[in-house]
């Protein structure tokens, strides 16, 4: 697509484009950016899911296309299972399958999840100090309220589960959390409505003013656990010959603890993680109790994956394998010259677009040699 550098003019869109029709949006992008064909197919999607891109997000112009593949070899609570992912980053699928081939010969994963308990905050202020005992004296009145507003929630076995209070130390605020079970749902639209449809009555109650009213997307109460036990003589083969297994069993342990101690590492820790769930989740919400219960083992599969090779031999190798696949696309290669000018990456241990193009100027005998 033509980039814009320094002294060159940005490509400008219509002022109305948010109103014109999908189809003369995309021609204005299309005039405006010139892409070449191949960037341009990429954008698009058949007419089903353009209709829905326009209907979910304003200013539609396409859909991006996400990778989906198949992690295999799961045991998750004594069942086979593979999951689908959709992800971009190369390696994550291949380490998920990885950890998941290693945790079965111990039995697999074990998981649980709690009770799916979500809360609505309603933020009153200006309060005093009765305000949160006058609130909670209404609380059996909150709950009614709430589950005669929700009533499918209620027929499905969820609704109202109880308040919470607290004044937030800096600011004063009251913070009112309303729990409810929400069964197989994200949630978010009916913690949403309850917050809103809140407001009026506990500013009343309260005295104070609501400053807002949302869901809170830290759930702390809706949890997945997942977990598993491996005899450390199967860490044998990742060990090779630098460490014995207990050493890199101790070393596995020693990262966890390092995640913990220092937040900075956690960060990176948990996006690690969350390469595994964001990868099933992207494919729909993973709502119910049993979807989050494998996202919790794949989520867990991935961080296993990636610590494993941190602290034995370090993730690059891996991934500059899937990395150079890429550059060597980019560069033009297709089909078998994909995997020779992937290959000369890795030999030369140059992972350039420009290196790519030369190693497939080689391959086609274009280097003028
Ligand atoms: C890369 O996508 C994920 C890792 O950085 C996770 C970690 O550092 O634990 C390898």
């Amino acid at each position: 697509m033509s980039q814009t550098g320094p002294g060159q003019e940005r490509p400008r869109f219509p002022d109305q484009l948010r109103k014109m029709p999908m189809r003369e949006r995309r021609e204005a992008l299309r005039a405006a950016l010139s892409p070449s064909e191949e960037e341009w197919d990429s954008l698009c999607a058949g007419p089903h899911l353009l209709e829905l891109a326009d209907l979910m997000v304003e200013s539609a112009v396409g859909c991006l296309p996400v990778p989906i593949g198949i992690a295999s070899g799961f045991i998750i609570d004594g069942e086979e299972l593979s999951i689908p992912m959709a992800v971009e980053e190369p390696s994550v699928i291949a380490a998920a399958s990885y950890a998941a081939r290693l945790v079965r010969q111990g039995g697999g994963f074990v998981t649980s999840a709690t009770e799916p308990v979500m809360a609505a905050q309603i933020f009153l202020d200006g309060v005093d100090d009765t305000a949160a005992a006058a609130l909670h004296s209404r609380s059996r009145e909150v709950g009614e309220m709430v589950d005669a507003s929700q009533p499918s929630m209620k027929s499905r076995g969820g609704g109202f589960r109880g308040m919470e209070t607290l004044r937030l130390p800096d600011t004063g605020i009251l913070r009112v959390e309303v729990l409810m079970d929400v069964r197989d749902a994200m949630g978010a639209n009916v913690l949403n409505t309850v917050a809103e449809s809140l407001r009026v009555p506990l500013e009343r109650w309260s005295g104070g003013r609501c400053l807002m009213g949302i869901l809170s997307n830290a759930a702390r109460r809706r949890r997945a656990r997942a977990g598993f036990s491996l005899p450390v003589n199967r860490l044998r083969a990742a060990a090779g010959s630098t460490y014995t297994p207990e050493e890199v069993a101790r070393r596995i342990v020693r990262a966890g603890e390092l995640a913990r101690d220092d937040d900075e590492r956690a960060v990176t820790h948990n996006k690690g993680i969350m390469n595994g769930i964001s990868s099933l989740g992207l494919l729909g919400n993973p709502d119910s109790a049993r979807l989050a219960r494998v996202a919790a083992a794949l989520g867990l599969a991935q961080n296993l994956a990636a610590v494993l090779a941190l602290v034995t031999g370090g993730i690059q190798r891996g991934h500059m394998k899937y990395h150079a696949a890429r550059l060597a696309y980019k560069a033009g290669a297709r089909g078998d010259e994909i995997r020779a000018v992937a290959e000369q990456l890795g030999a030369r241990m140059i992972f350039t677009v420009g290196e790519a193009e030369r190693a497939l100027n080689r391959l086609r005998g274009q280097d003028g040699a």
